[in-house]
């Protein structure tokens, strides 16, 4: 009882949304957004995702935030808090961010290394082909970036709810919104000529973009492009990785719920059509249609400094901008990844933040440690079941993301939709007084379509579906 006296909460709904906001806005919407919108018939794949986001993310979302404000616990204690028997769920999904942030602080500590390189004046060099994979590869500098990044987080999160993780974001997200929009309407207003005479310009690469193109789509493609929309949603929302249970946890019980989801999702969404619209067009001006191919680290560490590089002397200012804004992505989604972890060590072993924080750094740093170690000592390669080559990064990142997220978002659910029943959810979000509109769309969403999905998408990575 005590600790739920003592629990955090963030000041108001301003700081929840933007501290959520800025853990949904991360890695993901940068480098996987644009490429999935390229590859799946652009304005089409802007439409589905729109579509999923408004039914399936909202009742994941609305599902995660409620059960934590309720429990007012975080991931790992919350589902037996809710239901006896159910912890094996909390524990799954608290395992989840704890195999995502290692890796997370690596990727954090590539971008820093680009930053630095754009603001030193290297960001030339750094366009040159394999200085990406001789960055990745050598011994100790990706550790000494991994450090310095995870070293920020873990002093935004040791500094608490309100002072770290709160005051952070009411920064960082703001000046990362003006960052993306700015690099946005630049990318729209170049063009270039390349080598055989052909001019591009960003403009054309935007309408590539928005204007959703149905040539040659089959059935086939379309659960195709709905299952890209899915499992990048699901990712982009912070979903199914204990976060928004944790954050949940946090928000005062008069707050108004139904407004802070739509916020969120309104948040996340919008940055994502816009990291769009600065990526799309740009690639597509310099690089053309072969260009839009490239997604993760390739199109962020290799095709984006070559395309800084060909604009000339601006080039150097956008590609700093343009790192700036990865690294504050980066930095508030992996804030969230570590809470969540720190928050379910201190409710369910009732430790100091202190402590918690300790203990979760030192696995961000062994399993860091194994991914970059994944680049040299320990390379290997080995065929995922979804048929893509994998070193240690995209093994935990397949089965955190492809695995166990589906599997923590089924079980929520079926739990909400068929355990408890989703008056459970209804009621917490109604507490406050405010209107739940979507409660029917919820209620079908949580009990049929969701899961249904979510199976689908699950059986499809494990390479089980295959005709999708
Ligand atoms: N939601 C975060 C991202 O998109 C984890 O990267």
């Amino acid at each position: 009882m005590s600790t739920e006296k003592k629990r955090n909460s963030f000041s108001g709904s301003i700081g929840f949304v933007l501290a959520a906001a800025g853990s949904a806005v991360g890695l993901g919407n940068i480098w996987r957004f644009p490429y999935l919108a390229a590859k799946d018939g652009g304005g089409l794949f802007l439409v589905v995702y729109l579509v999923l986001a408004l039914t399936f993310g909202f009742t994941l979302l609305t599902s995660e935030i409620a059960i934590g404000r309720k429990t007012k616990q975080s991931p790992l204690t919350a589902y037996s808090k809710l239901k006896s028997g159910w912890g094996f769920l909390g524990v799954l999904a608290c395992i989840v961010p704890m195999i995502i942030m290692p890796y997370y602080c690596v990727i954090g500590g590539w971008v820093i290394k680009y930053l630095v390189a754009f603001v030193t004046g290297e960001g030339g060099i750094a366009a040159e082909d394999g200085y990406f994979t001789g960055f990745i590869t050598a011994n100790v500098e990706p550790i000494v970036m991994t450090v310095i990044f995870l070293a920020v987080v873990a002093f935004i999160v040791l500094r608490g709810v309100n002072k770290g993780i709160e005051s952070f974001s009411k920064v960082l997200m703001p000046i990362l919104v003006l960052l993306v929009f700015g690099i946005a309407v630049f990318s729209m207003t170049i063009s270039h000529t390349d080598a055989s005479g052909v001019t591009r310009s960003g403009l054309d690469g935007f309408k590539i973009y928005v204007i959703p193109n149905f040539e040659g789509l089959t059935v086939k493609g379309f659960f195709s492009v709905v299952m890209d929309a899915m499992g990048q949603l699901f990712y982009s929302l912070s979903v199914a990785m204990g976060i928004m249970i944790a954050y949940g946890s946090y928000v005062k019980d008069d707050a108004n719920l139904v407004k802070s989801i739509n916020q969120i999702e309104i948040f996340d969404t919008a940055v994502a059509f816009l990291a769009g619209a600065m990526i799309i067009p740009a690639v597509y001006t310099f690089m053309g249609t072969e260009g839009m191919a490239a997604s993760g680290p390739s199109l962020m560490f290799v095709s984006l400094p070559k395309i800084f590089a060909a604009m000339g002397g601006v080039g150097r200012f956008v590609g700093i901008l343009f790192f700036a804004m990865v690294l504050f992505a980066a930095l508030t989604s992996a804030v969230s990844i570590m809470e969540a972890v720190v928050a379910s060590f201190m409710d369910k072993f009732r430790l100091s933040r202190l402590k918690a924080s300790l203990i979760t750094i030192v696995i961000a740093l062994v399993g860091g440690l194994a991914v970059c170690f994944g680049y040299n000592i320990w390379y290997f390669e080995y065929t995922l079941p979804n048929g893509a080559v994998a070193q240690i990064l995209d093994i935990m990142d397949y089965i955190s993301n492809n695995v166990m997220m589906p599997v923590v978002a089924i079980g929520t659910c079926i739990l909400i939709g068929w355990v408890l029943k989703p008056k459970t959810v209804i009621e917490e979000v109604e507490k406050s007084g405010c209107k739940f509109g979507r409660k029917q769309l919820y209620i079908v969403m949580v009990r049929f379509v969701t899961p249904v999905l979510l199976l689908i998408l699950l059986l499809k990575s494990l390479g089980i579906v295959t005709v999708i």
